[in-house]
């Protein structure tokens, strides 16, 4: 499923050293992978930014390696752990996260949350479910997962898929019985959790600034996006777009860095069309859409 082993390359020396020397100016700081708790020398980059006090650290994961020692760090630090599992179903989880352990995710929820208990009970765990046909059933579970493993919030992740016409992409389905049927398990899951306090974060929708409607005119001069004021996203390959959603990258930090980067003509391009238009060209259409069934209006 995953798709982000595509390309042989390697983010360099250099630039880990930059980010860390950045860490006394950055707010937040995502680490996605690949499985950064994989990485030998994870520890030793996550250490150094420890002391920025301003800074939050967020790591995306499949959870199977965190021990008891990155549990208390992760709790004390408030560190955001968002945790990959596409199914609650133990079969269905291994059988879609190949070679992984429920039992074992298991064991890394209950260290979470005993650390939390013990250090710091902040709000620290997100659940991506990353949707798709064989696990659409697993929807109705999820809200009841969800409380048992003290998570705040879920991210419902549309899958992407490679091959045009995949099954397993219900996103791109004509289907009318399936699209209804998602719809129909969306809307209830979102009610639900909103009924439990788990916040729900539409993953395509990040990108958008203020979605009300009626915009007083003072509102209406906003940008409606300020990704390119306020965030780099490094890819597979090392291009640097701004986020998720945007078409062109702004750079690769195989050659440049990042502060090269950050003002190049790209990014200032993307900033000039973002103050002057309410949907410049440069953009992704989707980052506009404000449908109310825009899940199942992307394709
Ligand atoms: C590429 S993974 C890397 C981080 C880590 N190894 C993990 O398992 O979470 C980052 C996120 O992408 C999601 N993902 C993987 N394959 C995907 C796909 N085909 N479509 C959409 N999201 C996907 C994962 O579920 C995970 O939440
Ligand atoms: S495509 Fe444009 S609106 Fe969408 S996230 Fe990128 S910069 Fe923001």
């Amino acid at each position: 499923m995953c798709l982000t082993k595509n390309r042989d390359w390697k983010l360099p020396r250099e630039r880990i050293e930059e980010i860390i020397s950045m860490g006394p100016i950055l707010e937040n700081i995502t680490w996605y992978g690949g499985e950064v708790l994989f990485l030998e020398n994870f520890q030793i980059i996550y250490d150094l930014l420890r002391p920025n006090s301003q800074l939050r650290q967020h790591i995306v994961t499949n959870g199977l390696l965190i021990d008891k020692v990155w549990a208390k760090k992760f709790t004390i630090d408030e560190t955001h752990i968002t945790y990959s599992i596409d199914a609650v179903d133990p079969k269905l989880y291994e059988s879609i996260r190949r070679g992984a352990s429920f039992t074992d995710l298991l064991k890394s929820l209950d260290l979470m949350n005993s650390a939390r208990t013990k250090y710091s009970d902040s709000d620290l765990l997100s659940l991506n479910f990353v949707l798709m046909k064989s696990n659409l059933d697993q929807l109705p579970l999820l809200p009841k997962f969800l409380k048992n493993h003290r998570f705040s919030h879920l991210n419902i992740v549309p899958v992407t898929t490679l091959k045009p016409g995949d099954p397993e992409n219900i996103f791109e389905s004509s289907d009318k019985n399936l699209i209804n049927k998602t719809d129909r398990l969306l809307k209830n899951l979102f009610r639900e959790c909103q009924d439990l306090g788990i916040g729900i974060h539409e993953w395509y929708f990040q990108a958008q600034g203020d979605t009300t409607k009626d915009k007083t005119p003072e509102e209406k001069k906003k940008p409606i996006c300020f990704k390119p004021w306020t965030k780099l996203q490094i890819c597979e390959g090392g291009d640097v777009i701004l986020e998720q959603f945007c078409i062109k990258p702004v750079g690769n930090v195989v050659n440049n860095m990042l502060l090269e980067i950050w003002n190049s003509s790209m990014i200032i391009n993307y900033r000039e069309n973002l103050l002057k238009k309410e949907a410049p060209e440069i953009c992704n259409p989707t980052c506009f859409d404000q449908s109310e069934n825009r899940y199942l209006n992307k394709y």
